[in-house]
């Protein structure tokens, strides 16, 4: 049987805070602590999704099986999808989408965009070069898809200096330029035009201050 004088005695102790909840301050105390509830799931959710996205580059290749592997592509931050076939890019019989940031980091391409700040969606004609140049201001992912494109990334890694990779015509590839490396799009198709999106994590405009040009100058001549 419950004591009667513990009652009185709790709820006097419980007393300051029901008073409290009485007050019209209440309400946006209340407010806040379920704001910072969900500060705190959403919190535990992302980390929860960062360890499940640490499992090795390999076990990515094994589940996307579909994903085709060429030589140099690890050094040149890339990954590319077959777009004949049914791909992890391509599901069905409408074509092929893809999340480049989402895919980036599930891939552990490392040093991506975390986010798509600014925008450049792009044609380039056979022949035609783009970037051959180094941000140092933002990372950037890119979505190269459309023709025989060359990608080259600045990598000390490589002898040379850089890794280079050709990216077939029916092929879409992902790749990531960390901020300071340098890169560029080289259009190697005899007919075709290369599609691409560059998203870059940060929105201040890549001038002469924050950007290095020119960096290859076999490239130049196209
Ligand atoms: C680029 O990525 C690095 C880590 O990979 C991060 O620290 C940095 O904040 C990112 N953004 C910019 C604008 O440098
Ligand atoms: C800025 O960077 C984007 C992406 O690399 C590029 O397409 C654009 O030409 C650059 N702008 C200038 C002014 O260099
Ligand atoms: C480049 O952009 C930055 C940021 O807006 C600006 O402070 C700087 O003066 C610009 N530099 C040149 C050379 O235009």
């Amino acid at each position: 049987m419950a004591n009667p004088r513990r009652i009185v005695i709790e709820n006097q102790r419980l007393s300051p805070l029901i008073n409290l909840l009485k007050k019209p301050l209440a309400f946006p105390l209340l407010l806040g602590f379920f704001v910072f509830l969900t500060w705190i799931s959403l919190r535990l959710q992302h980390s929860s999704h960062f360890s499940s996205s640490s499992h090795t580059k390999s076990a990515v290749k094994s589940s996307n099986s579909d994903l085709e592997i060429h030589d140099g592509d690890d050094e040149a931050n890339l990954i590319r999808f077959g777009l004949v076939s049914i791909s992890p890019v391509r599901k069905d019989d409408r074509g092929w989408l893809l999340d480049p940031v989402i895919l980036a980091r599930d891939s552990l391409l490392k040093g991506g965009a975390g986010s798509c700040l600014s925008i450049h969606v792009g044609e380039i004609r056979p022949g035609g070069l783009r970037g051959n140049h180094r941000h140092h201001t933002c990372n950037e992912t890119f979505v190269i898809w459309g023709a025989k494109t060359k990608f080259r990334l600045e990598n000390n890694k490589v002898e040379k200096g850089y890794a280079e990779v050709v990216i077939g015509e029916n092929e879409v590839a992902v790749a990531v330029s960390p901020s300071g490396t340098a890169h560029a799009l080289v259009n190697v198709d005899p007919v075709r035009s290369t599609f691409f999106i560059g998203c870059q994590d940060s929105n201040t405009p890549n001038n002469s201050s924050t950007s290095d040009y020119k960096i290859w100058k076999d490239l130049q001549k196209v």
